[in-house]
């Protein structure tokens, strides 16, 4: 059943089964729409992800000039020379939406006002607008957030810049910036972050320039006024979403479950290292390369788990999977330390304090500081048994619906509606799996 509003309730039902396909990677979805909204003629996107976050991006992609069909589950984008929107471009929750759309925008030499809901509205849109300033974009905003207007008509310059966070919104920003700006722009990646931009680039026609240099990073080029040429993408599945069910499958003893097509790029894949590392048992089978991007089945059982520290540098390719990851460990033997993690306070809600005021809800010895998060497991199921507070995010949501899968007694959220940004599908895959979850009113 599908969650259209209101709350949800786990419980126990025993063993999960069976194979899965994760719904389409949400990186990838916006990058497809976007790239193929610039590119001048058709391309075809097969195994989008239709959550809220992309349909706000193809709606975007519209007002923007482009044409955008889906039909017998393709999405077709005939892409056109920009043109400004009568209205705000609304990306509702969507950080990804907004903050690529914003360096689009300004490449495309055009102007656009962004709105977003009330968490989006709290997000930074600083770390976007500050290089594309030094690019020579002029923008009004409100104190470094949403609402946000670009003003057209400024000649773009190149930039040569460091990328301070690893942050691929703000790097995929720059560089869509870079193709309407003159002469050749530099970015330097001290710590790398998921590629997908530069990969999708590269397939419609775009060259970019990429050099790695061991410890000091990544050092991409690309010169200004090159136009892309349609092609076809594939999105494969979300790593970031069949974690969710990776996880199911880890902590409800007897399980065994295939989840399949999911992207499996490095610098995506650190929750998958991480369960690893901690006594999981999780295979990565049939792997191969779709539209440029490694791809696998994941084959995961339930496994006796102990706790680890998680590095602070592989934060990035597991950014958006330690609430999921944080749930794991509550299950696991002893402690499990997961440091680097300050950007989980800017996500759709505050990741850190969400987490500890849920699990501390369940029963789970956990405690926190600013840039860290610690859960000591017992080495069997957690309590359960509260009404989670999920602050409308939607990784929170399904955190804790994953939770009360094993827990001794049922996990509640007050909120479901906010799953169907990222997996409109979650609740009937739990189902087919096994898997208990019910939506209430
Ligand atoms: C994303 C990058 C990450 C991630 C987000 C999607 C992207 O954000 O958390 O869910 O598609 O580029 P940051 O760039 O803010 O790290």
């Amino acid at each position: 059943m599908a969650a259209q509003g209101g709350g949800a309730l786990s419980r126990k039902a025993g063993a999960l089964s069976g194979a899965a396909p994760a719904p389409g990677d949400k990186s990838i979805s916006h990058r497809a729409l976007i790239f193929g909204a610039l590119a001048c003629g058709a391309s075809r996107i097969t195994g989008l992800l239709e959550g809220d976050d992309v349909l706000r991006t193809a709606a975007a992609m519209r007002a923007l000039g482009a044409e955008v069909e889906r039909a017998g589950g393709v999405w077709q984008v005939d892409g056109a020379h920009w043109r400004t929107p009568d209205q705000a471009l609304y990306f509702a929750n969507s950080g990804t939406g907004a903050r690529l759309v914003m360096g689009a925008v300004a490449g495309a030499g055009i102007g656009a006002a962004f709105a977003g809901d009330a968490s989006l509205c709290g997000r930074p849109m600083g770390r976007v607008l500050e290089p594309l300033g030094m690019m020579g974009v002029v923008a009004k905003s409100h104190g470094g957030r949403l609402p946000v207007e670009i003003l057209a008509g400024e000649d773009l310059s190149a930039v040569q810049c460091v990328l301070a966070k690893p942050s691929a919104q703000v790097k995929s920003a720059i560089l869509l910036a870079a193709l309407g700006a003159n002469g050749v722009t530099q970015i330097h990646e001290p710590v790398l972050c998921r590629d997908h931009t530069e990969r999708m680039l590269a397939a419609f026609g775009v060259k970019l320039g990429i050099k790695d240099d061991g410890e000091a990073g990544r050092f991409l080029s690309l010169a200004g006024g090159q136009a892309l040429t349609p092609t076809n993408v594939s999105v494969p599945g979300d790593p970031s979403s069949a974690a969710f069910l990776a996880a199911a499958a880890l902590i409800t003893p007897g399980s065994e479950i295939t989840i399949t097509n999911v992207l499996v790029n490095p610098l995506r894949a650190g929750f998958y290292q991480t369960v690893r590392e901690m006594g999981g048992d999780v295979a990565f089978e049939n792997e191969r390369t779709e539209s440029g991007e490694p791809v696998a089945d994941i084959r995961v059982r339930h496994s006796v788990l102990h706790g680890i520290e998680t590095p602070a540098a592989r934060a990035p390719s597991m950014i958006d999977e330690y609430p999921i990851l944080a749930i794991i460990a509550a299950y696991a033997h002893g402690e499990t330390m997961m440091r680097g993690l300050e950007e989980l306070r800017v996500k759709e809600s505050d990741r850190i304090a969400s987490v500890e005021t849920g699990l501390a809800a369940c029963g789970v010895d956990v405690a926190s500081g600013e840039d860290w998060l610690r859960v000591r497991g017992q080495g069997q199921a957690p309590k359960g048994g509260a009404r989670v507070k999920t602050n409308h995010d939607h990784r929170i949501a399904m955190s804790f619906l994953t939770m009360g899968l094993a827990s001794a007694e049922p996990v509640e959220i007050d909120d479901a509606s906010m799953i169907a940004t990222s997996f409109p599908e979650f609740f009937q895959l739990i189902s087919r799996l096994g898997g208990e979850i019910i939506a209430r009113q």
